[in-house]
């Protein structure tokens, strides 16, 4: 490889990361395993590695993802708040039992091996025996404030026993500090689920997503109504002028400290001096595994010793004591009823496994991606098998691999498809030679992919175009592109089966809304390829046009920050195809592009939505959401949620008996909305929600 494709390696693989860290840790919606994430920054680091010249300081190897999020305010760490190093394998254990005993300069080192809690890291401070401030990890400098939230979870004391500093080694400290993961157990869990089931609500993803959408919600009531629980692993004094208070010897007696304070702490500790003794113990506790009330996606081994702790340091990212072996993803073995075909609005073919239902991590699986036929005849997946499949950190499952002895002879392999499935045009190799793409631009399922891009939440979000009607557009001829869509007129609509003047008013509503979307979530809205909607954002913030961007050269893009050869070409290539040229010009005339947009912050989302800079208080009982998905929204839509009203206050939401907060509002000339004006507003811009409270 020259220079060139490594550096831009190196850039792909650190936008990659970012994008990875960004769904983890902000939006709680990973969208990979874990392992595929380990595998990305390891490739990364391997490369940083060989090129030193190339490593930058703002690569993510040198920095932990940020949870960071705007609604709370934030303070800096007592310590950093580091991440772990991670390993698969037996032999990076070997390794880093040999490292650490030549680092120390001795033969003999003590180790602990503890559960690796599958959660959301928390840092609580109490001063003078009480809970004073609760913070997240943020991005290990600085932490979200989140102490409301805090308070409200059962089975954290706020007040501790009276003798709370006989724990600590003498003399006590004022204040300290423990640190640990918060959780939601898997029987909660499964009881929400219920719960929201009954109630018609979508179901959690699983147990980590939730609770880092729960300790980010705006509702403290919330929090405590969701019932998570934490075990702490890490204790340390908040040393005041002229304090000598010290941390206790050893990670063991931390552990028994933090219990003694009255605080959770997992009770699966173990010591071990050789590597055998530590594979024992981690073999042990994969074992208890599934039998758990919590998720635990390994285990920690770490040091026992703090002084040798101290003496070993840290990287920029993660102590040298400790090392995490992760345990692989959770499997599951099915049969493979049959395979189907998707196509996607790019034309891309994806066959799709269809299983007999099996249940996987908390979940019940009955379909899972195959991603490409190259990938099915690596594999040899044949209708009929039985198969293994896996769900890496709880997404979407995949077909692992088949166990070919259950083979009884009567199973087929699904050859690639000459023809597509759904228009029955001829099939090609797309650019990358791996994905089987239809060649018809009409095809039925591409346009449907392609309109229901357009209309989706993040990009035109036009209201009245979900569900099916998409389809029915389709087939009764009413559209075929996006443009189309501007074109339709009220009678057209009206008409329609199981429509009315009602329905075809709102959808022209929609439609007019959409003119006014941001300018990024107008160019997502096109679906070019390799732009999502952060790089639509970056987009956004550079041109002030649909034209100044359709003139910038790859060297323009290219320059951006987070856009590299590779999405460069792509946008290039895109305006190049007449139909995208024609689409374009027709949107134009319809108003959906402008002359000139304004300028979007790079990276800020919010600040370009409907509540740009302003402040709303909610008062009285919401009927269709919860105060949480409220503030969700508010926040999402660029605006911020106070609690009391003031000049200052833009907007009141008033729900069911509202109390004085209203008659204040009233009294001050602020703007009262109901519950449906208030949807209307956000609606007009608000970004993809996160986990609702
Ligand atoms: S010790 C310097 N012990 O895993 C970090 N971490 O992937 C010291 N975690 O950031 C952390 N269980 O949030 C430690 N028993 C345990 C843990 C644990 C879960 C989390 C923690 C850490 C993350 C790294």
């Amino acid at each position: 490889m020259d220079r060139q494709s490594i550096l831009s390696e190196i850039e792909h693989l650190r936008g990659e990361i970012r994008r990875h860290n960004d769904l983890y840790y902000k939006h709680a919606s990973p969208v990979i395993s874990d392992q595929e994430y380990d595998a990305l920054e390891r490739k990364l680091r391997d490369l940083e590695a060989r090129y030193p010249e190339l490593a930058g300081a703002g690569s993510p190897t040198l920095q932990v993802g940020s949870d960071q999020d705007a609604r709370f305010p934030s303070l800096p760490h007592s310590r950093p708040m580091l991440s772990l190093a991670n390993s698969y394998d037996p032999q990076d254990v070997e390794d880093f039992v040999q490292r650490t005993r030549r680092d120390l300069g001795v033969e003999e080192v003590e180790f602990t091996v503890e559960p690796k809690i599958d959660g959301v890291a928390l840092a609580l401070r109490y001063r003078g025996g009480r809970l004073d401030t609760a913070l997240t990890r943020g991005d290990g400098r600085k932490g979200d404030v989140i102490t409301a939230n805090i308070r409200t979870m059962a089975g954290l004391p706020f007040e501790l026993e009276a003798d709370w500093a006989q724990v600590f080694p003498a003399p006590p400290p004022q204040a300290f500090e423990v640190r640990g993961e918060a959780y939601l157990s898997l029987s909660r869990f499964r009881q929400l689920n219920r719960m929201r089931a009954a109630e018609g609500l979508e179901p959690l993803a699983n147990p980590r997503n939730a609770t880092a959408g729960t300790l980010k919600t705006l509702d403290a009531r919330a929090v405590a109504r969701r019932g998570l629980s934490a075990f702490f692993y890490q204790l340390f004094p908040l040393p005041a002028e002229g304090d000598q208070a010290r941390d206790h010897d050893t990670h063991e007696q931390e552990l028994q400290a933090i219990a003694d304070l009255g605080l959770p702490c997992n009770p699966f500790l173990r010591k071990a001096g050789s590597v055998a003794g530590i594979m024992t113990h981690l073999e042990t506790l994969q074992e208890m595994r599934d039998g758990l009330d919590y998720q635990i996606d390994g285990a920690v081994i770490k040091v026992n010793r703090r002084d040798l702790q101290e003496k070993l340091g840290t990287t920029a990212k993660s102590p040298r004591w400790a090392l995490a072996f992760k345990y692989p993803a959770a499997e599951a073995v099915t049969r493979l009823r049959d395979i189907t075909m998707q196509v996607g609005r790019t034309g891309v073919i994806t066959p799709v496994a269809e299983l007999e239902p099996v249940a996987l991590a908390g979940s019940i699986v009955s379909r899972a991606t195959l991603h490409n036929w190259d990938e099915m005849t690596r594999k040899d997946i044949r209708i009929g098998d039985m198969v293994v499949v896996v769900k890496g950190g709880d997404i979407i499952p995949k077909v692992l691999r088949v166990l070919v002895d259950k083979r009884q002879g009567t199973e087929r392999p699904l050859p690639p498809p000459s023809h597509c499935p759904v228009c029955g045009a001829p099939v090609a190799a797309g650019s990358d030679q791996v994905a089987l793409r239809c060649t018809n631009s009409l095809c039925p399922a591409v346009l449907a992919g392609r309109l229901r891009h357009f209309a989706g939440r993040d990009a035109a979000d036009i209201d009245g175009l979900g569900g099916k009607w998409v389809e029915t557009f389709l087939e009764m001829g009413l559209v075929q592109t996006p443009a189309d869509l501007f074109e339709l007129d009220k009678q057209q609509l009206a008409v329609l089966p199981g429509w009315g003047e009602k329905s075809a008013e709102r959808l022209l509503a929609g439609l007019d809304k959409a003119r006014e979307r941001p300018w990024s979530a107008r160019i997502f809205s096109l679906g070019i390829p390799q732009v999502g909607i952060t790089t639509a954002r970056t987009l956004a913030s550079r041109f002030g046009s649909i034209d100044d961007l359709m003139n910038a050269g790859t060297e323009d893009l290219a320059a951006l920050p987070d856009i590299g050869p590779v999405v460069a070409e792509a946008i290039v290539g895109y305006w190049q195809d007449p139909e995208a040229a024609r689409l374009i010009q027709r949107l134009k005339e319809h108003g959906y592009f402008h002359a000139s947009e304004e300028l979007e912050d790079a990276g800020a989302g919010p600040s370009a939505g409907p509540l740009a800079g302003k402040t709303v208080v909610l008062t009285g009982t919401l009927e269709t959401m919860t105060r949480s998905r409220a503030g969700e929204l508010v926040a999402a839509a660029g605006g911020k949620l106070t609690s009391s009203v003031s000049r200052k206050t833009d907007f009141v939401v008033a729900g069911g008996k509202p109390g004085s907060k209203l008659a204040r509002a009233r009294q001050l000339g602020v703007e009262v909305l109901d519950e449906e004006a208030f949807l209307a507003l956000v609606k007009g811009g608000a970004g993809a929600g996160h986990e609702a409270g």
